[in-house]
């Protein structure tokens, strides 16, 4: 067990590759907060973590509220204990994302407040978090490679990924 009593924070730990990412770290040994918007998916995870022997909470937040974000960091600290790993990974391809000629302002706000400034403010607080608990951390920021490609009709998911 490579994470033996690590505690890790998930964001996006809901659905895809931040749920496989919450089922392997605990099964590699971790205590895993799993944090999503959407609270009954993070919660479908940690049960099933729980139920093969793992240690999980279900957080709901929204990556892209800060006040959010730190009682989130708080709730992780109470159950267990300082935080030694980051898995940013709540990230989307914003509703009606299209080519520069056509996005309209609505999708680039919310492409770039879940994929940028979220990313940023979970970093902040976990960051802050870690310096206060004294004794470091990983972290872990998911990326793509399609932030090295030009996608025409994904301008806003390329462009908050670049
Ligand atoms: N799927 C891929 O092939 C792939 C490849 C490279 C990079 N990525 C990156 O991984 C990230 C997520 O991809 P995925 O495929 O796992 O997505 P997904 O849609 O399967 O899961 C994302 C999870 O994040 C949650 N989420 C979304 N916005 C949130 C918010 N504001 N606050 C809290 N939780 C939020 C969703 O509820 C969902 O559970 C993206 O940033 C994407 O760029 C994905």
């Amino acid at each position: 067990m490579r994470l033996k009593n690590k505690v890790t924070f998930i964001t996006g730990g809901g659905a895809g590759i931040g749920k496989c990412t919450a089922e392997l770290f605990a099964k590699e040994g971790s205590a895993v907060a799993v944090l999503d918007r959407n609270v009954d998916k993070a919660k479908s995870v940690a049960d099933s973590i729980m139920s093969m022997g793992g240690k999980a909470i279900a957080i709901e937040a929204d990556v892209t509220s800060e006040s959010q974000i730190i009682q989130a960091v708080k709730t992780t600290v109470e159950n267990f204990g300082p935080i030694d790993i980051l898995v940013n990974h709540a990230g989307v391809i914003p509703d009606g994302d299209a080519s520069i000629l056509d996005v309209e302002e609505e999708t680039i706000d919310q492409g770039l407040a879940i994929n940028v400034k979220g990313m940023m403010l979970v970093g902040k607080q976990v960051s802050r978090s870690m310096r206060d608990a004294g004794k470091g951390g990983t972290i872990v920021n998911t990326a793509s490679d399609l932030s090295q490609v030009a996608l025409a009709g994904l301008v806003t998911y390329v462009t908050s990924l670049a």
